[in-house]
Parts: C-alpha cells; structure tokens; sequence
C-alpha cells in the first residue's frame, strides 16, 4: 500500500473539518439540551442523531505531516484523514453532551470510496482507528447507533439513499464532499445536499484544474475534448454562464494579466451559485494554497442554515487562515534544513542563510472590529422591536463577525441602556429601546 503524504492544504483542511465539526455538534447539543429536558420531564423519549458523511473519502489516512516527515521521517503513528477525524469529532461530541448535559446523542456516519484499492486501505484505517467493530458495508434503511457504513463504490449513485437518511427529523448531518482532481460535483448533487435542512456542508471547489482549462475557452475551434472539459464545468456550476463571468472579467485582456481577477471572479461566481439553491442558506469560503507558492489549488466553501453556525464559520476559518501561513512557513523551514542536511558543507551555508528566524514572521495584522458601531447597526435594525437572539444572529449571518463580537456588541447596547436582556441564549429575548437613555 502507499500512502501519500498530508501536505500542508489538506492538513489545514482536516482543522477546518475537526474545528467546525466540533462546533457545530456543540451548537446543536447545547441548543437542544434545554429541549430534551423537558421533552423527558413529560416521559415522552428525546431522540437527536448527528451523522457524519464523507462522500468521497479516500484512505483514511497518511503517511505523515510533509514537513515533520521533512525533519525526523515517517511518524509512527497514524495521520489519519477526513473520514476518520470526522467520526471522532462527532464521537467527542457524543461524550461532551453527555457529561456536561446528560444529552444521548446518537452518532453514525456514512463513507463512500470509488477506488478499490483505496477502499481497502480505508478499511484497515478504520480497524486501526478501532472503529472496525462499529462497520456495515450495505447502507441500511435507518442507522443504529454508532453504526458506521462503508461503501465501495460512486458516492453519487447512492445519494438518494443517503439524503433519505439525512431527511429524517431527528437527524442532524454534516456533510464533506472532496472529489479529487478536475472533476468536480455537478451542481445537480451539491444543489440537493445543501438544501437539505439540519445539515451544513463542506465543498472542495477544484479551482487549480479549472484555472488550468481555461485556455479552453480562448480557442476558436473548439476539439472534442475541450467540450468535454467545458461540459464538465458546465456540470458543475450547474450552467453555463461561468464562461460569460471570465469574458466579462477579462474584456479584451489576455487571461495570463488578469487570471487573479478572473480567479476572483469565478469564486464568487461559485458562491453565488451555492447561496441560490437555498435562499436561507449561509455560504462561506477560504481558498487553499500550495504549500511553497502563492497559488490556490482549491477553495472550500461551508454552507450552513444556522446563523449561529455562519458566525461560527467566521471564526473557524480566519484561524484557519493564520494556520495556512504558519504551515507554509514551517514547511519551508523544515525543507530548507532538510536540503542542507542533504548537500556538500561548501553548500550549506549558502542554504543555511536562507533560513529565517525561529518564529513565523507575523502574517496578519491583527483583526480589529468596531464593536460600537456594530452594536449601533444592530440598534438600528431592531429599535423598538423585541426579538430573539437567534434573530439578531440571523440579520449578521452574511457579515464575517464571530459570535462573539455579537455577544460583546449586545452587552455594549446594554450598557447604553438601548437593549434590555438577560442573557445572550439564542431563544433569549431583547428588548431594543426607541430611544436610549
Ligand atoms: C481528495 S480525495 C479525499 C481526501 C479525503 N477527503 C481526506 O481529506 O482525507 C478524493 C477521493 O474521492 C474518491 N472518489 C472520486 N470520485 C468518487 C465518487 N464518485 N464516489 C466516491 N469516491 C470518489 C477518489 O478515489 C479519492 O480517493
């Protein structure tokens, strides 16, 4: 068997999943904590399942982190990949809910892998992982707890089944959908997943391929195999007017002076398309770089019908993009001593030169928010109204505040006596003044 080694943008795409997983199992656990109680106080059973689906899920492991294999060679342990770090973050979850809530969550989750040979290194992932006992390789009618099925073959010939799965009331799914290399989901697939309610997605949008095709559209005569290629994004984006975004991005330039614009472009095009499958849906992206240049392989792009959620997002991903530059920069670190490990000494200073200081050099400039004039938008758009936080969260679920920027700017409105509350619960109502004072 060989496995690849996690490169920096899967490795930054596996904190993405693990954060966000978290974070969103823990949104739909405490929500419901409250519930549950009292739906148990009148001896009716509460039921909450969180499911887990990786459509296209790979191994299930690496063969380490490149540049820790870089500087001391293969670990011994495993690195495991999306489908694995997917059900223990939902397994961590189910402990969490039930110590800090007595909350019984169910978990499942549900695996497709196209490849033989992938499949059955999945499988051995999976017994390394200790989760062996929890497989079935056939997807059931309905799931037992904890059940995890394993599919050899196209995810999207058993989305049906699994949507159905996703459909049930007291289920809650997250979804990740990560093809490999230029094809990416048609528009058709990713459209029915995302619009699914009690479920948030994650969407590998394949941009270096695209970006790689786009001379395509620059031939006059079009080959068999550019329609193929064309009728593939076509496929994906659900439409054709992708072609119209790059002509008019590009007006009479050439696409080699104004590829960052159309690649701009584009992405936003993509995100247009997600937000329109679902009006009530919340679409954020963060694009992935190679780990030694400045260029984007892929974007991914989280969707969520949960305000709290997108704010969520929010934060998830601007760690996430502090995570990409530290990772780029160790990676060129650990190479660079690497290489001069490997040369003649006459070299090695040259290389050794090269080197930077220990610590990354600092990558953002540190996130500033103006929490009084945000406080003030608020006030504007809820003044004299009495509404639940849940709805404050849902007006701000398009800005790229963290809830916590909400909570501080409710608590400064407080302070200015123009918003009465008790605390910053969702179902907590507020009172916003006409006036202060
Ligand atoms: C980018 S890899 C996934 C990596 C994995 N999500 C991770 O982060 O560890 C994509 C995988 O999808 C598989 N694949 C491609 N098309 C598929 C399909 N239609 N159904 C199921 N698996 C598919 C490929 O064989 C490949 O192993």
């Amino acid at each position: 068997m060989v496995l690849k080694m996690r490169d920096t943008q899967t490795e930054v795409k596996h904190r993405i999943l693990s954060d966000y997983l978290g974070a969103w199992a823990g949104i739909i656990t405490s929500g419901l904590a409250r519930q549950a109680a009292a739906i148990t106080a009148r001896g009716i059973p509460f039921r909450c399942r969180l499911m887990y689906v990786d459509g296209f899920a790979h191994k299930g492991r690496y063969a380490g982190d490149t540049a820790e294999v870089l500087r001391k060679g293969a670990p011994n342990t495993p690195t495991w990949g999306s489908p694995i770090l997917g059900i223990q973050a939902l397994d961590r979850v189910k402990e969490h809910a039930l110590k800090t809530y007595g909350l019984a969550v169910e978990t499942v989750a549900v695996l497709s892998e196209i490849e033989a040979e992938n499949f059955q290194d999945l499988k051995e992932s999976l017994e390394l992982a200790g989760l062996d006992g929890r497989l079935v390789f056939d997807l059931p009618q309905s799931l037992a707890d904890g059940q995890i099925v394993a599919i050899h073959g196209d995810f999207l010939k058993h989305l049906d089944a699994v949507v159905r799965l996703a459909q049930d009331r007291y289920t809650f799914s997250f979804f990740l959908l990560d093809p490999y290399g230029p094809t990416g989901i048609p528009y058709q697939a990713v459209s029915r997943v995302i619009s699914l309610q009690r479920t948030d997605v994650m969407i590998n949008f394949p941009y270096l391929a695209l970006h790689r095709s786009l001379g395509v559209l620059a031939h006059t005569e079009e080959m068999p195999a550019d329609r193929a290629t064309l009728a593939n994004y076509d496929e994906m984006f659900g439409t054709q007017r992708w072609r119209d975004v790059i002509h008019r991005t590009k007006g009479d330039a050439s696409l080699d002076k104004v590829s960052d614009k159309v690649e701009v472009e584009l992405a936003k095009y993509y995100l247009e398309r997600l937000q329109a499958a679902d009006p009530e849906l919340a679409v954020k992206h963060i694009k992935l770089q190679f780990h030694d240049r400045d260029r984007t392989i892929f974007y991914l792009y989280l969707t969520t019908h949960d305000p709290n959620g997108a704010l969520t997002l929010n934060k998830v991903l601007s760690e996430a993009e502090l995570t990409q530059f530290v990772l780029k920069w160790d990676y060129q670190q650990a190479k660079w001593l690497h290489d001069a490990q490997n040369v003649g000494q006459d070299f090695q200073q040259d290389l050794l030169f090269g080197l930077s200081d220990e610590k990354p050099p600092e990558s953002h400039k540190p996130r500033e928010v103006d929490i009084s004039a945000h406080a003030m938008d608020i006030w504007r758009t809820f003044r004299g109204q009495t509404r639940k936080v849940r709805q404050v969260y849902t007006s701000l679920a398009n800005s790229d505040l963290f809830p916590s920027d909400v909570t501080k700017a409710l608590s400064h409105l407080k302070k200015h006596k123009l918003a009465d509350y008790k605390d910053t619960k969702m179902d907590t109502s507020i009172f916003f003044k006409k006036e202060g004072g």
